[in-house]
């Protein structure tokens, strides 16, 4: 359990894009951890939505770091071009590499913290041998693509093991959820091991605002220690 330093991650994709730097900063101000970006290219993902510009964009608003989840092919023609707008977290794909120990060490060449993702059908054992240059593991819980789907509760065995792997390395890893986290999917997700909670649906379209969701979130934490 590690709900003392549970981080919550809002993600961009179901905020309103007229006003994005002013939700940005909502989130901020309303004590988010840091902000998710979801950059899909329409061929790892059957969705297209941002790219650099856009991180540039949110890096001008924010000064809490920017998690950017790359959910596209051949990401390591990018990683550059995404630290350079301003990425601090860069999340790359299990299934989307061809040589992930290669581009692992490459984003830590572009001065950012390296992330791995896995989908829902990849098993924890698939990043074993890479887990001590990861910072930051981004356990799906939807198929990726789309924001507003519902928790997939067999990955939670898989986040379980995933902690239990890290802290037989004695490393200090992130776990990351995401997709279909909401007050009641947090406290399940956070027992079995993950520490930060990125939520998109709940936070941007809950209909007492930013501030509220994200406090429902934390009080749903705290109720399942
Ligand atoms: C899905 C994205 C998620 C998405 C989560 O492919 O990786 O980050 O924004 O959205 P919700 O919280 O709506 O499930
Ligand atoms: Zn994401």
């Amino acid at each position: 359990m590690h709900s003392s330093r549970i981080q919550i991650a809002p993600s961009i994709l179901a905020a309103d894009f007229r006003r994005l730097g002013d939700q940005v900063q909502e989130a901020q101000a309303a004590g988010a951890d840091l902000i998710h970006i979801d950059v899909m290219d329409g061929q790892f993902v059957p969705n297209i939505t941002m790219g650099p510009l856009v991180v540039e964009a949110v890096a001008k608003a924010a000064t809490i770091p920017l998690d950017v989840h790359l959910m596209i092919v051949e990401p390591e023609k990018f990683l550059r071009r995404f630290a350079d707008s301003g990425a601090n977290i860069i999340t790359v794909h299990v299934e989307a590499c061809r040589h992930l120990h290669r581009i692992l060490s490459q984003i830590t060449e572009v001065g950012c913290k390296a992330g791995v993702a896995l989908n829902p059908h990849t098993p924890a054992v698939s990043i074993a041998e890479v887990l001590d240059m990861a910072r930051v593991i981004n356990v799906m819980t939807v198929n990726p693509g789309f924001g507003g789907q519902r928790f997939i509760s067999s990955t939670l065995g898989k986040i379980r093991s995933l902690r239990e792997m890290s802290e037989a390395l004695s490393a200090e890893i992130d776990i990351e959820v995401d997709g279909g986290i909401n007050s009641a999917t947090i406290g399940r997700a956070v027992e079995a091991g993950a520490n930060v909670a990125i939520a998109g649906t709940c936070v941007f379209e809950h209909e007492g605002g930013i501030a509220a969701s994200i406090n429902e979130l934390r009080a749903a934490v705290r109720g399942t220690c």
